[in-house]
């Protein structure tokens, strides 16, 4: 009894040390080198071989001091609003292009800027041809969502396939009791009414649609990973009724100097030099079309109406192929003009809803929806 009871406890003891081990091991794993962390910089940046989209790094931690290096590289744009001079004036030099934040502790930012201080340009490159290693991602094109409406077909077949076996039942074998039949069979052509009344309303709405396109271009690697600002590119979501898509030539603000992406290497990048060299502009493939008699504006939604992009497109910065969310039905609009307050304080309403304010301040009501202000009226929708 004796032995086995120490037995037992020198196994537990072997066991703790044993993932212990485990852990300290994995953890060293999982803490990147300053080299690996700089990777994500490199995609802007150079130590020494002039600028890219961002300065070049070479003598920065001499130039700046290692305080205002270390919250630079976490949050540039917090400094840019909290007025910074120097944040803001190298903001300005560089055509505005936000630097993306960073998760770094200051431990690795502090890593990461001795790497920058000791980088040796002739011993990384021959480091670099030794080990050639291609990274490729297959998810970067990859949606985790799908938006597709549930499939109607099966149900449609199925309740078809009831309706003719009763018929043949009714006259053949005669197995099953009549009043079960007028029971089954009117409830099966009701469900396939149903269905096909579903369908026909969805005809020409694509839910869930994301074509390829002709250049594997990822909202989740410019949006998501590298932080660029949906209006950088869809310059007209503020101010006009398209956000448009950008031309080449603003691809090449960034794709000049980048010209190898992490997932699909050249390929892809060069067929946007391709395209400017040719003159004719990528055909990219439209995801969202409202039907030609119903008028929207971005404007109207984006800047009067304060809406993120995400409201309408959901999760854009995630997406590897651009999808469509919502189904764009009229429906949609109204649930959302029915619910949605609007903000009557806006300069573009002045005092005209003077009465609202004295009724919101007389606790009457919340706040104004869309409906109330006209967003029911067919005419506002429809041409
Ligand atoms: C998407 C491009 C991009 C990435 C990625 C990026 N930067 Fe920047 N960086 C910029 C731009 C653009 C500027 C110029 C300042 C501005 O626009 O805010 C800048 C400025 C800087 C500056 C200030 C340089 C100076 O001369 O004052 C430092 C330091 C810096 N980046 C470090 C980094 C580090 C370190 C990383 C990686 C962790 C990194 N950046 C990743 C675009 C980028
Ligand atoms: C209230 C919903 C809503 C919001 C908010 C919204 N969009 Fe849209 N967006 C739409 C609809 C609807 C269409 C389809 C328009 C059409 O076919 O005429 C569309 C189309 C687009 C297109 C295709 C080109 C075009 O302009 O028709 C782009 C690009 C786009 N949106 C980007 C954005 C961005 C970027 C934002 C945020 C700044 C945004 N959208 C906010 C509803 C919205
Ligand atoms: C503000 C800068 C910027 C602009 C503008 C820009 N890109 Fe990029 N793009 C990047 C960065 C950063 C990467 C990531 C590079 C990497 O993987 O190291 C990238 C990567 C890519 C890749 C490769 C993706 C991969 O991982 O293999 C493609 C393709 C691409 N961009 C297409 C485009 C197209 C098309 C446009 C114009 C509509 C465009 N880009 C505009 C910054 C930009
Ligand atoms: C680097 C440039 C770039 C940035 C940044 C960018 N987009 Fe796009 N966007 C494109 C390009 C190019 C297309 C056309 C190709 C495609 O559909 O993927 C597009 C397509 C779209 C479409 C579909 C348009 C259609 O055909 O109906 C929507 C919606 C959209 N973007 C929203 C956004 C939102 C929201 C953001 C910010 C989170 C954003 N984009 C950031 C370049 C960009
Ligand atoms: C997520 C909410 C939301 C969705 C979805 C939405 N809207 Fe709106 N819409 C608003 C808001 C908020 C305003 C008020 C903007 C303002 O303050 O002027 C508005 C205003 C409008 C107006 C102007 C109304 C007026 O009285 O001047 C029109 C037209 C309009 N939307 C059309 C559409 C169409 C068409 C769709 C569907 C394709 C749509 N909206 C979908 C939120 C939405
Ligand atoms: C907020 C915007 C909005 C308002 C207000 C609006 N509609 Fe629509 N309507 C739409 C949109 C978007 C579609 C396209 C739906 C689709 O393609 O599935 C549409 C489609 C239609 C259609 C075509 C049938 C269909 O479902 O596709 C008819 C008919 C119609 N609307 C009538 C009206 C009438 C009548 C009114 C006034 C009582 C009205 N609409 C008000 C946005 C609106």
């Amino acid at each position: 009894m004796q032995t086995i009871l120490n037995n037992l406890r020198l196994k537990k003891v072997i066991a703790l040390f044993l993932l212990l081990f485990i852990f300290n091991i994995s953890n060293s794993l999982s803490q990147k080198t300053p080299k690996e962390n700089f990777v994500t910089c490199n995609a802007c940046h150079s130590i020494g071989e002039g600028k890219k989209i961002g300065p070049d790094l070479k003598g920065v931690t001499e130039r700046r001091d290692e305080v205002w290096l270390i919250k630079f590289i976490q949050a540039s744009q917090t400094m840019v609003k909290e007025g910074d001079t120097a944040a803001i004036n190298v903001f300005e030099a560089y055509g505005k292009i936000p630097m993306p934040d960073n998760s770094f502790s200051e431990d690795e930012v502090k890593a990461l800027l001795n790497y920058i201080k000791t980088y040796d340009p002739v011993a990384e490159k021959v480091a670099a041809a030794a080990n050639v290693v291609v990274k490729t991602n297959p998810n970067f094109l990859e949606n985790q969502n799908s938006f597709l409406p549930r499939n109607t077909k099966i149900l449609f077949y199925i309740s078809l396939i009831v309706i003719i076996l009763l018929f043949f039942d009714a006259i053949f074998t005669k197995f099953i009791p009549k009043l079960l039949k007028i029971i089954i069979i009117p409830s099966a052509i009701f469900v396939m009414f149903i269905i096909i009344y579903i369908e026909a309303t969805n005809l020409g709405r694509y839910q869930g649609y994301e074509p390829d396109q002709p250049i594997a271009f990822s909202h989740k690697v410019h949006s998501g990973e590298n932080q660029i600002d949906c209006e950088y590119c869809h310059t007209g979501a503020m101010d006009s009724k398209r956000s448009g898509i950008p031309s080449a030539n603003v691809c090449l603000n960034c794709h000049n100097n980048i010209k190898e992406g992490t997932n699909t290497g050249k390929a892809e990048i060069a067929k946007i030099h391709k395209a400017v060299e040719s003159g004719k502009a990528i055909q990219w493939i439209k995801v969202h079309n409202l039907p030609d008699h119903v008028y929207y504006n971005h404007a109207q939604h984006v800047n009067a109406g304060k809406l993120d992009c995400t409201e309408c497109h959901g999760d854009v910065e995630n997406m590897g192929r651009m999808q469509q969310v919502n189904d764009l039905s009229m429906g949609w609009c109204l649930d959302c003009h029915r619910t949605k307050f609007i903000d009557i304080d806006n300069k573009y309403f002045g005092d005209k809803y003077k009465k609202y304010h004295e009724e919101i301040a007389k606790n009457i009501r919340k706040g104004v929806t869309v409906s109330e202000l006209g967003g029911e009226d067919c005419a506002k929708c429809h041409y």
